[in-house]
């Protein structure tokens, strides 16, 4: 992950900036404030984890789906206590981030209680980055499953058009001195968001991420984008994919099976499920011991014989953490095109542009 030519004409905008000016374009496009400070928390902590194609450069695509009036910039969820352990939060057509926000707190009050809490997530929209939500329980000492479904990107096994969303499995546990274990994963070689990305930046993909309309490798992102994403691991790729629309899409009462709108089609609202589980670590030993086991396995994972040609080896979520550190230092880069694209939002509601600087320090990873 050397520091590349591109990355260096970039510019780098700081993390409490890009939250502030998330904030404004959100509160001008008619959120609550309150609302507001939780969106751009979520956004803003993907680009600061690397995952940069679900971070503030969604904010052209969820304002466009604001202004179509497919999703309601002023709806706070709702949650429904239906068993001591279970809840059920109606998202109301408004943000993923506070629908999911509001279940995983619900689930970890509810895990506080009683063990385990589990939240099923009905009419939602697109949450982003699913590690945030598992950081937010990581960060009450739980372990968690984060599921969502999504639209249609990928063929089922055998199949040869979209069905089945890219749907990113998440899950995650706290660990003691050591970095805590996190998943987050989207069941293709690669997340679709990966392929906007490129689109906007005028990128190469690798060909095996993709096929064009006519079934064929490609590496031109428009055109892997008019075509199917491919499954990691054939089959089991599909079946982890049709996993999370039983749990989050079936089981909730959102859209299913084919039927969550894209979040880049303004046309009509998403109805996205989600299901989220928060689970106390300490039920069957205590906690200084299950977190020393936690550590025990970090140690035997990073300190695994490296393959040639390895440096190092991570825990799950580390490298993400490591991004964080280094970007909390030096800023979140973005491409001219994207600072422009934000700057536009802002002036369609009359808030400042975003504030930018020239990276001062190189990358380290
Ligand atoms: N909300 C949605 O509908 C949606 C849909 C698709 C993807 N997404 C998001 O897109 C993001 C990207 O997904 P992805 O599948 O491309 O992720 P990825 O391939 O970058 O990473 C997948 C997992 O592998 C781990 N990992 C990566 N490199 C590693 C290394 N060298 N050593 C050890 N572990 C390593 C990461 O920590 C992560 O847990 C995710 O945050 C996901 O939530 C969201």
């Amino acid at each position: 992950m050397a520091s590349t030519t591109a990355e260096q004409q970039m510019v780098h905008v700081n993390a409490t900036d890009a939250r502030k000016f998330v904030e404004h374009v959100l509160v001008g496009n008619g959120v609550p404030r309150e609302n507001a400070v939780i969106v751009s928390r979520c956004l803003v902590e993907a680009d600061l984890r690397g995952v940069d194609t679900h971070g503030i450069n969604r904010i052209p695509s969820y304002m466009a789906r604001i202004r179509e009036g497919v999703l309601d910039p002023k709806a706070s969820p709702t949650l429904r206590q239906v068993t001591p352990v279970v809840a059920q939060v109606d998202g109301r057509n408004g943000f993923g981030f506070l629908a999911a926000h509001m279940g995983m707190a619900a689930a970890i009050r509810m895990a506080q209680e009683s063990g385990i809490g589990m939240v099923s997530v009905k009419h939602s929209n697109h949450f982003g980055m699913s590690a945030w939500i598992v950081q937010q329980a990581v960060d009450a000492g739980m372990m968690s499953l984060v599921f969502t479904n999504s639209s249609p990107a990928l063929p089922v096994w055998g199949g040869k058009s979209k069905l089945m969303g890219v749907s990113p499995i998440a899950c995650g546990a706290p660990a003691g001195k050591g970095r805590p274990f996190i998943v987050d994963m989207a069941p293709s070689v690669a997340a679709r968001g990966k392929i906007y990305k490129a689109l906007r930046r005028g990128e190469k993909i690798p060909t095996d991420w993709a096929l064009d309309k006519d079934g064929k490798q490609t590496d031109d992102a428009a055109k892997a984008l008019e075509g199917v994403m491919l499954p990691m691991g054939g089959p089991k790729g599909s079946a982890l994919a049709i996993m999370m629309d039983v749990f989050s899409g079936v089981l909730s009462g959102s859209a299913f099976a084919g039927h969550v709108t894209n979040p880049y089609d303004a046309s009509k609202p998403a109805d996205v499920g989600h299901f989220l589980v928060a689970i106390k670590p300490d039920l069957f030993m205590p906690t200084d011991e299950f977190k020393d086991r936690m550590d025990y396995l970090y140690s035997r994972v990073t300190g695994s014989e490296r393959m040639a040609g390895v440096d190092r080896v991570y825990f799950p979520g580390e490298t993400e953490l490591l991004r964080k550190e280094e970007r909390l230092e030096r800023g979140i880069p973005l491409v001219h095109a994207e600072v422009e694209a934000l700057n536009k939002e802002a002036q369609r509601v009359g808030a400042a542009r975003i504030a930018t600087a020239s990276p001062s320090v190189k990358s380290r990873l």
